[in-house]
């Protein structure tokens, strides 16, 4: 098979990594205060290929500094109008640089190429444009009080502020492209920090965005670790907004520290998400989907189908289908054509994903597929599938994020006790129904505690589609209305007359 990209890129990108990347604050790019950096390595070999900026608190400091400035002065002068347009022209250098983009997000994540590029540059200039739609578009209400007397009374929305925006390592571009996207409609100004593990594709999106012609200040990108450059970010009182993607724990966490200034937080965090197949289910479609549902980008994806519930009738059906993709799927580095599942990204989520593994067996779980590591340096472990799966074991409660399907079996049941089943876990972030029966569907759809559900395959993330979770999957809902009013704050302004 030929290689999707040209290998001059592939070439030009190597070399460009020779040299450490840089901060990107105040328009201009900078070392870290320190002048230290960090490793960083392609987890399809487990070497070090480039080096990211380590930056820290001094940094976030300065990004802070130079985030208020913006919002005070010149981001504030923009129209409406005018940041639409900023907006669609980074739009359009991410479709220039497409194949740079995916390029380093295969390297830096793992994911194969051609995910990266329908993720990080389809996915992220939709978010983009779709925003872009918003900036004209927020407005307050005129109100009615009731008090004696005439009135005129209205509310205004206006930016919240300064934003501070942590993004994961499992899809790291269109991650930060889908934060600073609406912060930047609703006229915020922002402190992007990605993930450690995937620091690269941030860089050349500061690149963009100094290109595109923002003002400086208004995007800042700090790469750095968590425990420093992010953690200095929810502490900072200068911040009035943290909206982060990544896991329950430092959800929490970042929930106790934001209440120093009373910062608004988003929270889009982990899920154990259940998938249901009904007898009458087009199988056809069902089997794959629910294989890839938790396969796909090697399992690492917040909204994974981790817990697969099966009808009795179609049970052996379902469960050879699973387990025939899982054997036949072709593991390998995401620069590799023929590739469908990459490596974890990091070699501690290889020993978080194999200690699940050694645990579900601990507990009484058969692995029917997979659970062992791929034999060489990269961080690849095959698709797994485990039955004899029951509530109460560690690989049915706890996310996972990785290629490994818990399935159970359900039989002629009432949709109340079933949902019950689906619903017995500390997340709800999505939940995936198969069934011709629209009333069974939608039945099941009312009784799903999920922030999504996805009937016969339903729509994958959409900017104008709400995403977010219920229970300890999160807080508040980014894309679509809500996800740009969520950088906004309400006014009420009344008029005695
Ligand atoms: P993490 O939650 O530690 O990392 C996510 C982001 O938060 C990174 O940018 C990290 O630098 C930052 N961060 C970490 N500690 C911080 C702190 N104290 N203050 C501010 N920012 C901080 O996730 P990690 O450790 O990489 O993965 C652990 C688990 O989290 C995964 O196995 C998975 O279950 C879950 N996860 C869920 C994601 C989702 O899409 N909802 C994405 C990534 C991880
Ligand atoms: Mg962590």
């Amino acid at each position: 098979m030929n290689a999707p990209f040209a290998a001059t890129a592939l070439d030009k990108l190597r070399a460009d990594l020779a040299r450490p990347t840089e901060l990107f604050i105040d328009g201009a790019f900078v070392p870290a205060a320190s002048g230290e950096t960090f490793e960083v390595v392609d987890p399809a070999t487990g070497q070090v290929f480039a080096h990211s900026a380590a930056g820290a608190k001094e940094d976030i400091g300065r990004a802070v500094k130079a985030a208020r400035a913006a919002f005070e002065g010149p981001w504030s002068k923009v129209t409406p109008a005018g940041r639409a347009r900023l907006l669609i022209a980074l739009a359009e250098l991410i479709e220039r640089d497409g194949e740079a983009i995916a390029l380093t997000e295969t390297l830096d994540n793992g994911m194969p190429y051609m995910m990266a590029k329908f993720a990080a540059v389809v996915g992220a200039s939709e978010q983009l444009r779709y925003n872009a739609g918003w900036a004209t578009k927020i407005t307050g209400e005129t109100v009615a009080p009731s008090a004696p007397g005439e009135w005129h009374a209205f509310t205004l929305r206006e930016p919240v502020g300064v934003v501070g925006a942590i993004v994961p390592w499992n899809f790291p571009f269109v991650m930060a492209v889908a934060k600073i996207a609406p912060a930047l409609a609703a006229g915020c100004t922002v402190i992007l920090k990605p993930a450690e593990q995937t620091p690269l594709s941030a860089v050349h999106l500061a690149k963009l965005i100094a290109e595109a012609g923002f003002p400086a200040g208004v995007v800042n990108v700090v790469t750095g670790f968590g425990e420093t450059a992010g953690a200095a970010i929810v502490e900072h009182d200068d911040v009035d907004k943290v909206s982060f993607t990544g896991s329950t724990q430092v959800g929490k966490h970042i929930v106790r520290v934001a209440t120093g200034n009373l910062k608004r937080v988003t929270l889009e965090l982990g899920g154990k998400s259940p998938v249901l197949i009904f007898p009458d289910a087009d199988l056809a479609k069902a089997i794959p989907a629910a294989a890839m549902g938790i396969f796909g980008n090697a399992g690492q994806v917040c909204a994974a189908g981790s817990r697969l519930f099966v009808h009795d009738k179609v049970y052996d059906q379902v469960v050879e289908g699973v387990q025939g993709m899982a054997r036949g799927l072709k593991v390998g580095p995401g620069l590799d054509p023929a590739t469908q599942m990459g490596p974890l990204v990091s070699e501690e989520q290889l020993a978080r994903v194999m200690g699940y593994v050694e645990s579900g067996a601990g507990e009484g779980a058969s692995v029917a597929v997979g659970g062992a590591r791929v034999a060489g340096e990269g961080y690849f472990v095959e698709p797994t599938v485990l039955t004899g799966t029951a509530a109460g074991m560690k690989v049915v409660e706890e996310e996972i994020f990785g290629p490994v399907l818990s399935v159970m079996r359900f039989g002629d049941e009432d949709l109340d006790s079933l949902a019950a089943k689906a619903n017995a876990t500390t997340y709800g972030l999505s939940s995936r129904i198969w069934t011709r029966d629209i009333s069974t569907a939608l039945r099941m759809a009312k009784r799903m505690k999920a922030g999504g559900v996805l009937v016969n395959g339903g729509a994958g993330v959409d900017p104008a589609l709400p995403l977010g979770g219920f229970k300890q999957s999160g807080w508040g809902r980014e894309n679509g209305r809500m996800g740009v009013e969520a950088y906004t704050e309400v006014k009420s302004v009344t008029v005695q007359l």
